[in-house]
């Protein structure tokens, strides 16, 4: 049984392979291949992204799709995790999609080996479908030439997933990868070049990924006036000039704060291309943990 918890689970050629089915399904949409197949989505956590991405890619695959809200489910009246997902496989589902506050719950679901489970975001461990369709981005942009590329992760790096994944698939890739952020934003251990300037970097690098403060994740109020950071950090015109970088970022967008709103409509701009190419990736996905494994 083929979990995925984070992308290291994935071989070269299965990467290989999931980009290649992104590639044809966005081209044309494949006949029905999950055709009664069932997949249960358990988000713990907020998603606009992700939780409708993985819906649409199973729909558009012919699956059908439960959603248990855990907000109105059997965990307020004191189930634990594990047994509201164990009560789930008992239904017979193909795979179960899970995304938690916590980094270990979808490692500890896919031990119990009932159903394939698939990581859509824990805690700030991994977000590997996040990763393979930033990466997937790239790819597709750069035509398959990734090895030497230049991306630097902007914002609340030590707090998010997503910096988290692609920080080890784009190296694993060959692409270099610097961090820039302030110090309560900076991963405490990292081997890689760390800068609190991100003017250091613009002639440097080919693509910015920009990061939300996830709020949600900090103890206390890390800034008193995210203006302030906002005029260090936020993806301006007048950063940029017009120097051709891409940038990128997982949504959800503070407008003006992480990304301006003149960046957001230019076309160095990949936000919505990154959504796109989501439900593709994710069509891969699905493919190759309920077909192909
Ligand atoms: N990129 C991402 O995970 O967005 P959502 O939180 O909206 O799913």
């Amino acid at each position: 049984m083929q979990h995925l918890i984070d992308t290291d689970q994935l071989s070269n050629e299965q990467i290989r392979a999931l980009f290649e089915d992104a590639r044809r399904f966005k081209e044309k949409l494949p006949p029905p291949l999950l055709a009664d197949r069932l997949l249960i989505t358990l988000f713990f956590e907020a998603s606009t992204r992700t939780r409708s991405s993985f819906e649409v890619a199973a729909k558009r695959l012919g699956a059908h799709v439960v959603h248990l809200d855990p907000g109105r489910s059997s965990t307020k009246k004191g189930e634990t995790i594990d047994d509201t997902f164990a009560n789930l496989c008992a239904m017979g589902p193909d795979g179960v999609i899970v995304r938690h506050s916590e980094n270990d719950t979808p490692s500890r679901l896919a031990e119990m080996e009932m159903v394939p489970v698939i990581n859509a975001g824990a805690g700030n461990y991994a977000h590997p479908t996040q990763a393979l369709l930033d990466l997937y981005t790239l790819y597709e942009w750069f035509e398959g030439d990734l090895e030497g590329r230049r991306v630097a992760i902007v914002g609340d790096i030590v707090n998010s997933r997503v910096a988290a994944s692609d920080i080890r698939l784009f190296r694993r890739m060959g692409i270099e990868v610097s961090l820039v952020a302030p110090k309560p934003f900076m991963p405490p251990a990292t081997d890689l070049p760390q800068y609190e300037r991100i003017e250091e970097i613009l002639d440097d690098v080919d693509v910015i990924i920009s990061l939300r403060a996830q709020l949600e994740r900090h103890k206390k109020p890390i800034f008193e006036d995210y203006s302030e950071y906002a005029r260090r950090y936020c993806i301006t015109e007048d950063l940029l000039e017009d120097r051709g970088i891409l940038i990128m970022h997982p949504g959800p967008v503070m407008r003006n704060i992480d990304i301006s709103d003149e960046i957001l409509d230019d076309p160095r701009c990949m936000v919505l291309d990154q959504v796109k190419n989501g439900v593709f990736v994710r069509m891969a996905v699905l493919k190759l943990l309920l077909l192909d494994a």
